[in-house]
Order: structure tokens, then C-alpha cells, then sequence
């Protein structure tokens, strides 16, 4: 106790008066109820332990408010919490003027200096991530599948029949990383290990720099970011690898037009096809790509690991995922179509999610003028609002057994009449809140879904795991709201005997 004390006045004073004061204010936030401490000190010292014990803290207010709204202090503010259907719905529904996505990611990421200007003005990949990269899934498989195949012999080098303990989570980073590129940039870009590097440094870039930004006035922000973050760095070792092919890709497509022969059938083309004047630059370009990886890496890697971990810490999961895989592949090869067609693995994946995730809220909004719910609950402007996604997930009364991992729930569930669809991994609603939910769910989550699967798929029919010393489960890591699967445990794999 002492101790923490010590550590929390000293960072009390790092801090300064501003940010007690952003707590303690009078303010029209006072009249919804507070989880985690409150008063003077107190709301500031909430504040500190949202860092260590988000999810427990959002379950409590959850449990005690049963879907009226509360707040709860996160480290320097207040952020108003809500849940239930009535005014998850309303939150969904409120236009972006009212209630920004946008904003709510720039509070934290200072989004003009770390992933550019033009990228969220101007966020015309986000369509070719929703429609053309999920349209282009069957045609992708065979890369796919190819690169998963090949990243997992590379990465893991077993030798012949021995069991190998791996650090999972690096393990997997560099499988999706190496998967993703290749049908964002393609190969041989895909396979080099700075690129590689870069993209799974570049989240972390891109998260400390805008944390380092908003501990400065906001007058000093483009100084800051230029000289104190290492995001500036990072783009220009991406232009590096970027500028040759970019540079050749938009001969070609001067020369011939958009359908010249052997044009590659990737993200990175189908961005060029779509740029007009500076969005055409070798910068801009560079930066819409990290930007992606951005989005794409982590995500995806967390959640597989999340997965592994399950699977390694039950081997009983393999046997049945492997007859269906092994059953569908018999008829259908390696496909996409195959991939669809597997629920048990489909769900094995879901329901990580519900039970881990990246994070206890999801869909956070910040309120860009006074807003006020039908519940009467007023949420002044510059307000960030969240749900309550994790409490939601482990609510008994949503799902039966709520915080006991049941890998085949939503396949079974499919199984009912007309329920086929709704209990797919890719399926949002407000029930099931891993990718958000509404205009601003994931877009990249058909690609995600897809590829993890056939991850999945690939390690059960080519593979044998389980954890050394059959020990328990590596728990997660979770940092304020954020989530992380376990960064230093490892899995034991060996090639299974055909
Ligand atoms: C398992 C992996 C993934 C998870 C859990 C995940 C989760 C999310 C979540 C929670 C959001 C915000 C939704 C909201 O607030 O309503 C989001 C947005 C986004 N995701 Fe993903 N994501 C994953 C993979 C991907 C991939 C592979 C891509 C790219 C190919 C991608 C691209 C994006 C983009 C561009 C946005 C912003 C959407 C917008 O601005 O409207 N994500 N994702
Ligand atoms: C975490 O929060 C919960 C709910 O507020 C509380 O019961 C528990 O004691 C907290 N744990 C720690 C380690 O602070
Ligand atoms: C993000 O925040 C900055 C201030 O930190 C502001 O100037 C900018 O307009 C905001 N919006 C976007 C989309 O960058
Ligand atoms: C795109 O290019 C233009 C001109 O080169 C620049 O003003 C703009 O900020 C760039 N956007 C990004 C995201 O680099």
C-alpha cells in the first residue's frame, strides 16, 4: 500500500492540477453514477486502477446499474459506460456528427500525426476492405493457404517427430503478418523480415506516439510528433520498401491502363486503381498501408493466440475440429468455400472472442455535441462513450453458462432452425460486440474470420499441441480496457504422424 501510494502521488504530480481538475470539475456528468472510487483523490486513483482491473470494475457497474448508464474514471477523465439493446441501439443509430467514431480514436491516437491527415479525411480503403477484399477471398485462397503452409514450417522449424515449445504469440505475429501482406503488398515483399518487422512495430509506433502527443498542449503536437515519436521513422522505412514497386506498378498502369497483363490482385492494386492526385504519392500510399497493418495485425494476432491457448490447454478440442476439417477437405479441398463450411472451427474462434477479446468496451464514441439517450441520461459534448462489451459477453443471461469457455456453443446453436447465420464469427449484433457493431464494425473481419480459420484448420490437421507440463491456460494481459493475449507463454507443437 504504501508503496502504490508513493507511485500514485508521484505520477499525481507528473501529471499536474489539469488533470485532477478534469475529474473533479462540476460538471453535468456529476448526476451519472460513478464505479471505482470517487472524490478528490479518489476519482484520480479510479483512475489508476482502471489501468490494472478495467473489465472487473466495467462488470461491477454493470451488474449494479443492469443497463442504465454509469461512468467510471480512466486515468485522466471520465468515460460514460452503457449496455443493454435499447440504448446500445441508439448509440449505433446516432450519426457521426453526434456520437464519433473517428474522434473517439483520434483522443487517443492523435490520428493526423501518427497514421496521416488524408488517411481519415479521406478513408477511401475502408470500402475496398469491406467489398473488394472479401469479394476477392475465393480467388485469394490459394495464397492464402500457401503462405499460412509455408509461414508455419518457417516459423516453427520442427525437427522430425520432437516436440517444440514456442513463444506463441511472436510465433503467431509473424504468421499473420506474413499472411496478411501477402495479399496486401504480395510477395516477395510479404516474406522480407523488415517489412515484417516494421508492420508488427508500427501498432506499437502509433499507440506511444499518440499517448507521448497528448502529454503536450495541443499547440506543440506537430513538433512533438515530429522529433519526440518514432512514427515519422517508421513511415519512411516503409516508402523505402514501397517506392520500387509502387513505382513500377504505376508505369504499368500509365502505360496500359488499370488491366495491363500480370497485374498483381492485391490490396496495394486495387488502392492504386482508386487514387486520384496526392493520393497517389509513394507517402501517401506508404501510410494507407501500415495503416491497414495497423488495424490487421494485432487484432488478428491476439485473437488467434487467445484461441491457441485454449486449444493447447485442452487437447480433448483437436480430435473434433480435426474430423471436421479433414471431412470437408476430403471433399472440397483447401478452399474458401471449405472454410465456410466449418462451423466447429468457425465457433472455436467466436467463442474466444466472446470469452477474451481485445478489449472489455467496445464501439467508444465521443460525443461531438451534448447528446442526450431516450433514457433521459445527458452525455455532454467531448465525451467519450463506450459498451460495456465484455460484461455483456459474460452476462448469464445472455448466454447460458456465461464465463465458462464452451468451444462448440455456436455451432450448435446453428444447428436450430434459421439460426445458421445469426451465430456465425462474423456476425455482429448486440449480443456479440468483438468487431463492434453498425456502420463502423470491422470491415476487414471476412478477411480475419477467413484467415484464421484456415490457421486454425492447418494446425489441427498438420500439427499436435498441448502445453508443457499440461499446465494452465496462459491468462491474458490486459492494460486499461485493452486486452492481450499472454505475450511470453509458449505452446508445445510437434508434426502430427500421418
Ligand atoms: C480478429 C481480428 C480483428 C478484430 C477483433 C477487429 C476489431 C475491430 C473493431 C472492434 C473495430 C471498431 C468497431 C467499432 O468501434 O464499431 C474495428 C475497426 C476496423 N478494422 Fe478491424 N478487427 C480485426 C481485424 C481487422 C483486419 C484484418 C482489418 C483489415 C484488413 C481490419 C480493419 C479495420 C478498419 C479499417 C477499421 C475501422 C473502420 C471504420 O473506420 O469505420 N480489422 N476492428
Ligand atoms: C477489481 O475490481 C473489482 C470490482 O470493482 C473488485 O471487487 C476487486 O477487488 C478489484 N481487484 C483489484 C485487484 O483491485
Ligand atoms: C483530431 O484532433 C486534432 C487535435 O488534437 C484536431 O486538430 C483534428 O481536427 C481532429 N480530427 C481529425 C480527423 O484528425
Ligand atoms: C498526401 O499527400 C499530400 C501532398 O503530398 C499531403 O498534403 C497529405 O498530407 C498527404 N497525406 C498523407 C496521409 O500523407
Amino acid at each position: 500500500m504504501e508503496n502504490t501510494s508513493l507511485v500514485t502521488y508521484g505520477l499525481a504530480g507528473l501529471a499536474g492540477l489539469v488533470v485532477v481538475s478534469k475529474l473533479t470539475q462540476k460538471s453535468a456528468l456529476d448526476v451519472i453514477p460513478t464505479v471505482g472510487s470517487s472524490g478528490l483523490f479518489g476519482s484520480y486513483l479510479g483512475g489508476l486502477k482502471f489501468m490494472t482491473n478495467a473489465s472487473e470494475i466495467v462488470r461491477e457497474g454493470y451488474a449494479r446499474y443492469k443497463g442504465k448508464p454509469f461512468k467510471v474514471a480512466v486515468l485522466y477523465r471520465w468515460q460514460v459506460i452503457v449496455s443493454g439493446p435499447k440504448l446500445l441501439e441508439e448509440l449505433r443509430k446516432s450519426p457521426d456528427d453526434e456520437l464519433s467514431f473517428l474522434e473517439a480514436t483520434n483522443d487517443s491516437l492523435k490520428v493526423e500525426y501518427t497514421l496521416g491527415h488524408d488517411i481519415h479525411h479521406n478513408p477511401y480503403h475502408i470500402p475496398i476492405i469491406r467489398s473488394q477484399l472479401t469479394r476477392n477471398l475465393a480467388a485469394l485462397f490459394p495464397d492464402i493457404r500457401d503462405e499460412i503452409v509455408t509461414a508455419f514450417e518457417e516459423t516453427l522449424q520442427l525437427k522430425d517427430n520432437e516436440w517444440k515449445n514456442v513463444p506463441a504469440l511472436d510465433a503467431v505475429m509473424q504468421i499473420v503478418c506474413r499472411t496478411s501482406n501477402r495479399i496486401f503488398v504480395g510477395l516477395p515483399l510479404c516474406r522480407d523480415p523488415d517489412w515484417r518487422a516494421l508492420n508488427i512495430q508500427f501498432t506499437m509506433d502509433v499507440v506511444k506516439g499518440g499517448a507521448i502527443i497528448n502529454l503536450f498542449p495541443t499547440f506543440m503536437a506537430p513538433l512533438v510528433a515530429q522529433y519526440m515519436t518514432t512514427v515519422p521513422a517508421s513511415i519512411r522505412r516503409g516508402m523505402k520498401h514501397l517506392r520500387p514497386i509502387i513505382e513500377e506498378r504505376q508505369r504499368y498502369l500509365d502505360e496500359y491502363g488499370k488491366e495491363w497483363a500480370d497485374k498483381p490482385n492485391d490490396l496495394l492494386a486495387w488502392l492504386m486503381d482508386d487514387a486520384e492526385g496526392r493520393e497517389r504519392s509513394v507517402r501517401n500510399l506508404t501510410q494507407r498501408i501500415l495503416t491497414v497493418n495497423f488495424a490487421a495485425i494485432h487484432t488478428s494476432s491476439n485473437s488467434f493466440t487467445q484461441a491457441l491457448y485454449w486449444l493447447a490447454a485442452n487437447p480433448q478440442y483437436i480430435q473434433p475440429l480435426r474430423e471436421e476439417v479433414e471431412a470437408i477437405v476430403a471433399k472440397e479441398g483447401w478452399s474458401k468455400g471449405a472454410m465456410v463450411k466449418m462451423r466447429k472451427v468457425d465457433s472455436f474462434l467466436k467463442e474466444t472472442q466472446r470469452i477474451d477479446g481485445i478489449g472489455c468496451l467496445s464501439m467508444g464514441r465521443k460525443a461531438l455535441k451534448d447528446f442526450t439517450f431516450s433514457d433521459g441520461t445527458f452525455v455532454p459534448k467531448g465525451t467519450i462513450v463506450s459498451v460495456a462489451s465484455y460484461a455483456t459477453h459474460h452476462d448469464d443471461t445472455v448466454y447460458e453458462n456465461a464465463d465458462v469457455f464452451e468451444p462448440f456453443r455456436f455451432a450448435d446453436l446453428r444447428e436450430e432452425e434459421g439460426e445458421a447465420v445469426k451465430h456465425q464469427m462474423v456476425s455482429t449484433n448486440l449480443e456479440y460486440l468483438p468487431f463492434g457493431h453498425g456502420r463502423h464494425a470491422c470491415p476487414g473481419r471476412f478477411f480475419a474470420a477467413n484467415e484464421l480459420k484456415a490457421m486454425l484448420a492447418h494446425i489441427v490437421v498438420a500439427y499436435d499441441v498441448k502445453l508443457e507440463g499440461d499446465g494452465p491456460r496462459p491468462s491474458n494481459l490486459n492494460f486499461g480496457s485493452a486486452f492481450g493475449a499472454n505475450p511470453k507463454a509458449k505452446v508445445m507443437f510437434r508434426r502430427r504422424k500421418i
